[in-house]
């Protein structure tokens, strides 16, 4: 039977507990999840595309008989999925806010590719307003993020915020 291959797209500035959420609700759809880290360079990203991936590695197991795998991607991310040998497209879907930058995304990215899907999942309630951009707003202004993130994250968050 065909390997089914999954991407799992995002910035990942920085991985929150929604993202870790929405990745075991994949892996349980896949046997193989390719957690893709944009790599954009017009867009200042808080943590450079390594810690990103570091914070990931760190925090994410695979449940038996998926495979996981983080990578970088920047350009196309159909090409990206095609490259990697997957048809299937995660995201996570929030609130009804999300809905329209997502609906946007899913149909250019069917344009361009109209052989990848996208797939959109629900993370649980207690998430559905944790986004990486509050986490870091929350952060930076001295605010307590622990619980929204992994703890090594919020650390990571606080020693980037220190105040001298
Ligand atoms: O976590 P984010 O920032 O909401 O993720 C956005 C992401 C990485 C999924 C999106 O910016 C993306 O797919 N970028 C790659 C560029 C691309 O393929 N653009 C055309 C399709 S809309």
């Amino acid at each position: 039977m065909r390997e089914r291959t999954a991407v799992y797209p995002g910035s990942f500035d920085p991985l929150t507990n929604g993202h870790l959420d929405i990745i075991g609700r994949a892996s349980g759809l896949c046997d193989r999840l390719v957690l893709a880290v944009l790599v954009n360079e017009e867009k200042k990203a808080l943590f450079s595309v390594e810690e990103r991936i570091a914070m990931i590695r760190e925090n994410v197991r695979a449940p038996q008989g998926t495979a996981l795998e983080v990578r970088q991607f920047s350009g196309l991310l159909v090409e990206f999925a095609e490259k990697v040998g997957a048809r299937i497209i995660v995201r996570g879907l929030r609130a009804v806010s999300d809905f329209e930058y997502e609906f946007q995304m899913a149909l250019m990215n069917r344009r361009l590719s109209p052989q990848v899907e996208t797939v959109f999942l629900m993370a649980k309630e207690e998430y559905s307003y944790v986004s990486s951009r509050l986490v870091k707003e929350v952060a930076r202004l001295g605010g307590d993020v622990r619980g929204l993130t992994p703890d090594s994250v919020a650390q990571a968050l606080r020693e980037r915020f220190r105040r001298p």
